[in-house]
C-alpha cells in the first residue's frame, strides 16, 4: 500500500487502511497465524505508528488482512484532534455491532482517543477488549496473550516507555518513502490541543540511532526519508553527540541513497535561521516548510499560548523568503477560536496575503477535553465558523490558483509516487510538495524524473515528461 492522505501532521478526518504489507518470510511470519487488521485515522504520526504495530506484530506471527470480515483482531488507532475526528472509531465500532458477525472478534482502540479516554472507552463499547496509547505498542503483543490467557480488558496507557522509538520490526506501507518519527509528545501545551495528553512529553531519540535507520533504510532502497514530530525541530539530541536539527537534516542529507528529506511540523518558536540555511547548502533537503501559524491575530495567538506574535512568526516568514532556494510554505489555521472577532479573523486572512501560503489546512475549532481552552466559552456559533472557514478557504484557492500559476513553463523533477490507470498519467511529486500530473506507464512509479509544467490549477499542476522532443504550450487548467 502505499497511500498518503495527508501531507502533513494536520491530523485530517481521514483514514488509511493497513492490510496489504507484504509477509516476510525472515520474520517469523506464519500464513496459519491469527489474522489482523488496522484502520488508521490521524496525522502520519499514527500512520507511521500503525507500521509499527503490524511490525511488531508479524514479528510474532499474526497476519495481516485486507477486510475487517476476514481479521480475528480489528484494531482502530485512534486521532482526537477535534471532536469529529475522535467520534470516528466509536461510530466504525457501533457500525460492526449492528452488522453483526463481530461477537467472536477482538476489537482494540489504540492511538489518541485510547490514551485520551483510557478505560471510559469500555463503557462506551462494550465489546472492546484492548485499549492502548502510542507509547505502548511494544507491549501489544503480551497484551493479546493475557486475553488469549482469559483476562476480560486489557490496557496500555504508560507515557513513560523508552522503547516507543525501537523500529526495527516497522513494516513499512510505502517503498520510497519512509518515516521516522525523531520525537514523540509535545511540550508545548498549545491551550485548544490534546497532544501532549495524548501523546505525553518530549522525548527526542538519540541522533546516531535515527542515522543508522535511515542508512539501513536507504541501502533497503527508500531514497526518501521524512522525520515526523509534532515539535519536529524542537528535536534535542539526548545522544553525546547533542546535534542540533539544523546538523542532524544535514547529516541526513548526506547519507548515500537519500534523495529527499522532509521534515514535520515545525513549530515557529524554535524555528531558526539555521535550518534554512541547511535547506540552502543540501539539495537534498527538500524546498518546502510547514509552518502553522494559527491565527494572524495577536490576541488570539496569546489565549491560543502559541508563545509566538504574528511578528515573530513573520520574522521566520522572511528567514524563508530570503533563502537562495524558492522554499514553499504551508500552514494549518483554526478559525473560530474562543473569542475570534471579526477584527482578528480580518488579520488572519491578511496574513494569507501577507505570506502568500502554497497550501494551507484550515479547522474550526473544536472544544476538547482536558485542554486549557476547553473551560473557556466555545463563543463562536458552528454556523459562523463555517461561514470564516469557507471565506478563508475561497481567498487560499485565490492565492494558490496564483501561485501555481508561476509554475507555468517550468521544469521540476518529480518523484512518481502513483499511477492513474484509468487517466494513463503518472503522479509526480516534487521537491517542494507539488503535484504535477503528466502522462506516463505504470512502471515509472517509484523513478525520479523531470516534467515540465504545462497547466496549473489551485491544487495540482499537469505536464510533460521532459524528454529529447517534448514541448507543450503553458496553458490554465479549468475546472
Ligand atoms: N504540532 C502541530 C499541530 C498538530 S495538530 C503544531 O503545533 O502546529 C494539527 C492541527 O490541528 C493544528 O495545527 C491545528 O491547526 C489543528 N487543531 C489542533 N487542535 C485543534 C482543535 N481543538 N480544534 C481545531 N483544530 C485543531
Ligand atoms: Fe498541539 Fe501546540 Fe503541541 Fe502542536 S505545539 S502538538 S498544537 S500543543
Ligand atoms: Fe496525530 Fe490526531 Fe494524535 S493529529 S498525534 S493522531 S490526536
Amino acid at each position: 500500500m502505499s497511500r498518503e492522505l495527508f501531507p502533513i501532521l494536520s491530523g485530517a478526518e481521514g483514514r488509511v487502511k493497513c492490510g496489504n504489507t507484504q509477509p516476510d518470510p525472515a520474520s517469523g511470519f506464519d500464513a496459519e497465524g491469527k489474522p489482523f487488521y488496522i484502520e488508521t485515522f490521524g496525522c502520519q504520526m499514527n500512520v507511521h505508528d500503525s507500521e509499527k504495530v503490524a511490525g511488531v506484530l508479524m514479528a510474532r506471527g499474526y497476519r495481516p488482512v485486507q477486510t475487517p470480515e476476514d481479521a480475528d483482531i480489528i484494531f482502530y488507532n485512534t486521532c482526537s484532534i477535534r471532536e469529529k475526528a475522535a467520534q470516528k472509531v466509536f461510530s466504525r465500532l457501533g457500525a460492526f455491532r449492528k452488522r453483526g458477525g463481530g461477537e467472536r472478534k477482538v476489537f482494540g482502540v489504540l492511538g489518541c482517543v485510547a490514551q485520551q479516554e483510557a478505560e471510559n472507552i469500555f463503557e462506551r463499547a462494550p465489546h472492546v477488549s484492548l485499549v492502548c496509547g502510542s507509547a505502548s505498542y511494544p507491549k501489544l503483543p503480551e497484551l493479546l496473550e493475557e486475553l488469549e490467557a482469559g483476562h476480560k480488558r486489557v490496557t496500555g496507557l504508560g507515557l513513560d516507555t523508552e522503547d516507543c522509538f525501537e523500529t526495527e520490526m516497522t513494516r513499512r506501507d510505502n517503498r520510497f518513502r519512509a518515516y521516522i518519527t525523531i520525537i514523540e509528545g509535545c511540550d508545548k501545551a498549545c491551550s485548544y490541543c490534546v497532544v501532549p495528553v495524548t501523546r505525553g512529553a518530549e522525548r527526542s531519540r538519540p541522533a546516531d540511532k535515527i542515522l543508522a535507520e535511515a542508512l539501513r533504510l536507504a541501502n533497503e532502497g527508500f531514497t526518501e526519508i521524512q522525520f515526523l514530530g509534532q515539535t519536529v525541530n524542537s528535536y534535542r539530541d539526548p545522544s553525546p553527540l547533542r546535534m542540533s536539527f539544523a546538523e542532524l537534516l544535514s547529516r541526513m542529507a548526506e547519507v548515500p541513497g537519500v534523495r529527499r528529506v522532509r521534515f514535520t511540523t515545525s513549530h515557529p518558536r524554535d524555528f531558526t535561521k539555521e535550518i534554512v540555511d541547511a535547506i540552502d547548502s543540501h539539495p537534498a533537503l527538500c524546498d518546502q516548510i510547514h509552518l502553522p501559524a494559527q491565527s494572524g491575530s495577536n490576541a488570539v495567538l496569546k489565549r491560543m499560548l502559541r508563545t509566538y506574535t504574528r511578528e515573530e512568526y513573520l520574522e521566520k516568514i522572511h528567514y524563508i523568503r530570503n533563502a537562495m532556494r524558492d522554499i514553499s510554505i504551508s500552514t494549518d489555521i483554526i478559525v473560530g477560536f474562543c473569542n475570534e472577532t471579526l477584527d482578528d479573523f480580518e488579520q488572519t486572512l491578511s496574513l494569507l496575503d501577507e505570506v502568500g501560503y502554497d497550501q494551507v489546512f484550515s479547522f474550526k475549532y473544536s472544544p476538547r477535553p482536558r485542554t486549557a481552552a476547553g473551560h473557556y466559552e466555545d463563543s463562536v456559533p458552528e454556523e459562523e465558523k463555517g461561514r470564516r472557514l469557507l471565506i478563508l478557504q475561497d481567498k487560499q484557492r485565490e492565492i494558490q490558483i496564483k501561485r501555481n500559476r508561476g509554475c507555468l513553463g517550468q521544469e521540476y523533477e518529480v518523484l512518481v509516487e502513483g499511477f492513474h490507470p484509468k487517466l494513463g498519467q503518472a503522479v509526480g511529486r516534487t521537491s517542494s510538495n507539488r503535484i504535477i500530473n503528466f502522462p506516463g506507464e505504470p512502471s515509472w512509479v517509484g523513478s525520479y524524473m523531470t516534467a515540465k509544467v504545462t497547466a496549473s490549477g489551485p491544487n495540482s499542476l499537469v505536464g510533460q515528461r521532459v524528454t529529447e522532443d517534448a514541448g507543450g504550450s503553458a496553458k490554465e487548467w479549468k475546472f
